[in-house]
């Protein structure tokens, strides 16, 4: 196992999802965690990781007491990057000055020949790398030596061989730096000497067994389904583990897609054989949206009437089955139960909190339903991997995410004025069926239509109209946190508009959101 300690990089997660990529299991803990709590994990590398501190910043997160001398004595090999390199000079009696000039993007670094870092194949050449940091080594702990230089003569890398320390100024984790990941492999495969044994068949194996045996023979368990990649993937795995006392819901909330409902149910039912029940709860949610304008105040309402459909799918279970399910199933993933750990340097241990955002907008306390989270271990991309090994289709691995409330936070104003839903609908539709058409699906993190509460004037067949006018978004990103706008180019964006506004009566004007996140958001309320 490679330990990744996270001493607040934003890259810290990426470290941990490369190692695995390199089939070599990874897990990530808060830099603050305790040395039994490393050492349980019998690691053969501990990578500690970058992070926005100074290791001269009173109260900057530091190495539990006596972590060398557990390295040394269990012979694990010690990577620091950026902050955790700083952090090894510091520890073993070095120095770390602000540096006088900050480095921050790419440079050029040379690895010294006859290193054991670089060794002396291929990656002993000028190398380009992604630099980022405001510190830097001055004077080395006895008995390292420095393994590569800036072309400034900078510290790039240093190392002690003899008792397996290593550290890189420069962050091999990101794509900017042209080969970090040989010299990652490097690390794991040559300095390190660990096998690339970790298969995600074998994770799901393990899963398997554990679901197994956490779940009684005689107990059930219920899952809300979005409809999302997390939530199918994890109700599959439950239900090749305990079969039909798995009991799922979807619940039609009114402010589906254009045939959502339909192409989720027939997904579920007939390619994944899950036991699902749909409730159609339109009616109430929509109610219950009436003339409500306010963003917040519309989510609000949305939580509370999922809460309520599951609440009485649960009674609905019990009666049904003459026991109350103890088990509530969720598709939580790695980085929200790693987000949810309190910063390094906050003087707070790691504590597991439960994801407060799921699609089921929070749980009614007295259903003190036990959760089952197959997937709190792992990443996205790794989800869909499960999923393509549980024979989700691959069209619906691919599928862009879909936000729990709906429609609702992509209708400005009140969810159901005029034919506002029918609209956007329809319009969403034939967006992403051009982009489908054109081969662009899949290189956009995700696409999607707005209904502008605005209306605009133009002529249509000799008529003057005065109609809707309808935005259209679409992004990349790597997980919804930031995100750019997709740069179309101009004749398809212009056959998508005519297409829109030459099959939908109600809408005269389209707009294409160019617009990143920040300063918006991907979700227009
Ligand atoms: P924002 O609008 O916050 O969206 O930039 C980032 C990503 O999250 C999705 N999103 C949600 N997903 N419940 C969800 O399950 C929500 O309340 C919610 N709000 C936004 C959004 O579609 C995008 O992928």
């Amino acid at each position: 196992v490679v330990v990744v300690l996270d001493f607040g990089s934003q890259y810290t997660h990426l470290i941990t999802r490369r190692v695995r990529q390199l089939g070599v299991c990874s897990v990530c803990l808060p830099g603050t965690v305790p040395l039994p709590t490393i050492t349980s994990y019998a690691p053969s590398l501990v990578i500690l990781s970058g992070g926005p501190h100074s290791v001269h910043e009173p109260g900057s997160p530091s190495l539990p007491p006596s972590f060398f001398e557990y390295t040394a004595t269990h012979q694990i090999t010690v990577l620091g990057i950026c902050y955790g390199l700083q952090l090894i000079v510091k520890v073993l009696g070095g120095h770390v000055k602000p540096a006088v000039s900050q480095e921050y993007g790419r440079m050029d670094v040379l690895p010294l020949s006859g290193s054991r870092l670089f060794g002396d194949g291929p990656l002993c050449t000028r190398l380009s790398v992604w630099m980022s940091h405001g510190d830097e080594a001055v004077k080395l702990p006895d008995g390292f030596s420095i393994a590569c230089k800036s072309l400034q003569g900078g510290i790039a890398a240093i190392e002690n061989p003899s008792l397996g320390i290593y550290g890189l100024q420069f962050h091999p984790e990101v794509t900017h730096t042209a080969r970090g990941t040989e010299i990652l492999k490097q690390i794991l495969f040559n300095v390190s000497e660990i096998t690339a044994d970790w298969k995600l068949q074998d994770v799901l194996q393990e899963q398997l067994e554990i679901i197994k045996s956490t779940i009684g023979p005689s107990e059930h368990a219920i899952c809300a389904l979005s409809g999302g990649v997390d939530s199918t993937v994890a109700a599959t795995m439950v239900h090749k583990a305990i079969g039909d006392r798995l009991h799922c819901v979807f619940v039609d909330n009114g402010l589906l897609r254009f045939k959502e409902r339909e192409r989720v149910m027939s997904t579920f039912e007939t390619d994944l054989h899950l036991p699902v029940t749909c409730v159609d709860a339109s009616e109430k949610f929509l109610g219950k949206l009436k003339g409500v304008t306010d963003p917040e105040e519309k989510r609000k309402i949305i939580g509370r009437e999922f809460i309520n459909a599951f609440d009485e799918f649960s009674i609905e279970v019990e009666e049904k089955y003459g026991s109350r399910p103890s088990f509530l199933v969720q598709g939580t993933l790695y980085p929200d139960v790693i987000e949810s750990c309190p910063p390094p340097g906050t003087g707070k241990g790691h504590s597991h909190t439960i994801k407060s955002h799921h699609n089921v907008g929070g749980l009614p306390k007295e259903m003190q339903l036990k959760l089952v989270e197959p997937l709190r271990w792992l990443f996205k991309d790794e989800v869909r991997k499960l999923g393509e090994l549980l024979n989700v289709p691959q069209g619906f691995l691919k599928r862009h995410p879909f936000p729990g409330p709906g429609l609702a936070v992509r209708i400005l104003g009140d969810v159901t004025q005029g034919d506002a839903l029918e609209t956007v609908r329809q319009v969403d539709e034939i967006f992403i069926n051009s982009l489908r058409e054109a081969g662009l699906y899949d290189s956009i993190w995700q696409a999607f239509a707005v209904f502008l509460p605005v209306k605009t004037v133009g002529v249509q067949g000799d008529r003057r109209s005065h109609s809707n006018a309808v935005a259209l978004r679409a992004i990349t990103s790597e997980d919804g946190m930031t995100a750019d706008w997709y740069q179309f180019d101009s004749k398809f964006l212009a056959e998508v508009s005519a297409k829109i506004c030459n099959s939908v009566r109600s809408v005269n004007r389209i707009v294409y959101d160019i617009t990143s996140k920040p300063p918006a958001t991907v979700e227009w309320e």
